[in-house]
């Protein structure tokens, strides 16, 4: 009778400790709360989204709140199983920059279906309503800079230029080409520059507004689709197509610093180039020691302290009961999405000191002959 009570004690104990054991890992998987705000970022590959992985992890140090980082790796069924992982774990708040802004759509749609408020980061999230704010850098300014770049440094007439873009899944691509457009198109016009590598661009270059399908044509002959290594190879193949009058001094548009860094080792390689200006974004470190070197013309600083900023601001004004405070909107091609805007820097050899160091954004021992 006694064994009884005891194997019986035992058994119940087990049971208790089952039962007990199965409610703690629904907590965790149930969604009641483990992780407040989950961040996903779209590729560690390009040092752009490891910078912000860093900056997110500098500012969220101290924050009361939750937060967890996931990277999709340029896939987007990676991104949509990441952002299931987090609903999972019980997210309010969903900080997500998309690999591709059409196919993330049903990704934050789930995340709407579970009440969690989803903001954009750095790109747009397109043609859905799931979306309900947007933090960015002023984007068509990225552009302009970088068409404004080209125009002050050239001289002379028929400077051949030579276009890349980024890729056509990210709204991003289409804005800094818009920008850069709004500043080269009229310079085209005139017989500044004479474009080496676009007959879509080249037909339209007395058309000072483009609609999106006839920037998918240009982007169609131009794209990099942020990738280094395509970047090489279409640079190599427009070089090789060329005439020696679409040589000589040249002017180059290249979307961002990755590519930038590529295309200018192409440039540098052919005797028939005797200089060439190129533009970036990013500030990455590499591109900042190629701007030293003389390698790379210019970036476009976007200071991601600030992007970061507000973007967990308004995660905590949400998750506070508050409304975030907002700027300005964007219509993502479903509704207009509030936003919140950040300015960008041009830097060069002449403020790179001043703008990237003196800053505190990097530390002056991370270059060489600064
Ligand atoms: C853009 C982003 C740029 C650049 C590029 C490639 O959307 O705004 O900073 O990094 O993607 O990843």
């Amino acid at each position: 009778m006694k064994k009884g009570w005891k194997w019986l004690s035992l058994t119940l104990l087990v049971t208790i400790f089952a039962v007990f054991m199965a409610a703690c890992s629904q907590t965790t998987g149930g969604g009641s709360g483990s992780v407040d705000v989950g961040i996903v970022l779209p590729t560690k590959d390009e040092p752009r989204w490891v910078q912000d992985e860093q900056r997110f992890k500098e500012a969220l140090a101290d924050s009361d709140y939750t937060t967890e980082i996931l990277f999709s790796q340029g896939s987007s069924a990676k991104e949509k199983e990441n952002v299931e992982t987090l609903l999972n774990k019980g997210i309010k708040v969903l900080i997500i920059c998309p690999h591709d802004g059409d196919a993330a759509a049903a990704a934050v749609e789930a995340a709407k279906k579970d009440g969690v408020t989803v903001i954009s980061y750095d790109r747009l999230i397109t043609n859905t309503d799931a979306v309900d704010y947007y933090v960015t850098f002023d984007s068509v300014a990225v552009g302009a800079a970088q068409g404004q770049y080209l125009v002050d440094n050239v001289s002379g007439s028929d400077v051949p230029l030579y276009l890349y873009a980024g890729a056509a899944s990210d709204n991003n691509a289409f804005l800094f080409f818009e920008g850069a457009w709004n500043v080269l198109q009229p310079k085209i016009a005139d017989g500044t520059f004479k474009v080496a590598n676009s007959s879509e661009a080249e037909a339209l270059k007395d058309k000072a507004m483009l609609s999106r399908d006839e920037m998918s044509k240009i982007l169609g002959q131009v794209t990099t689709n942020w990738d280094p290594n395509e970047a090489i190879n279409k640079a190599q193949t427009h070089l090789t197509a060329v005439g020696a009058d679409l040589k000589g001094d040249v002017a180059v548009l290249a979307p961002n610093d990755g590519t930038a860094r590529s295309i200018a080792d192409v440039f540098a390689s052919d005797g028939d180039v005797s200089s060439y200006i190129v533009t970036g974004q990013d500030a990455e470190k590499a591109s900042i020691q190629y701007v030293i070197d003389g390698k790379q013309s210019m970036t476009v600083f976007k200071d991601v302290r600030t992007l970061v900023t507000d973007a967990m601001g308004m995660a905590v004004s949400i998750l506070d009961g508050d409304t975030p405070e907002t700027t300005g909107s964007y219509n993502n091609g479903s509704v207009d999405v509030n936003a919140k805007q950040t300015d960008v820097i041009v830097v060069n050899q002449e403020n790179v000191q001043k703008e990237l160091i003196d800053s505190g954004y990097y530390e002056a021992s991370e270059f060489e002959g600064l």
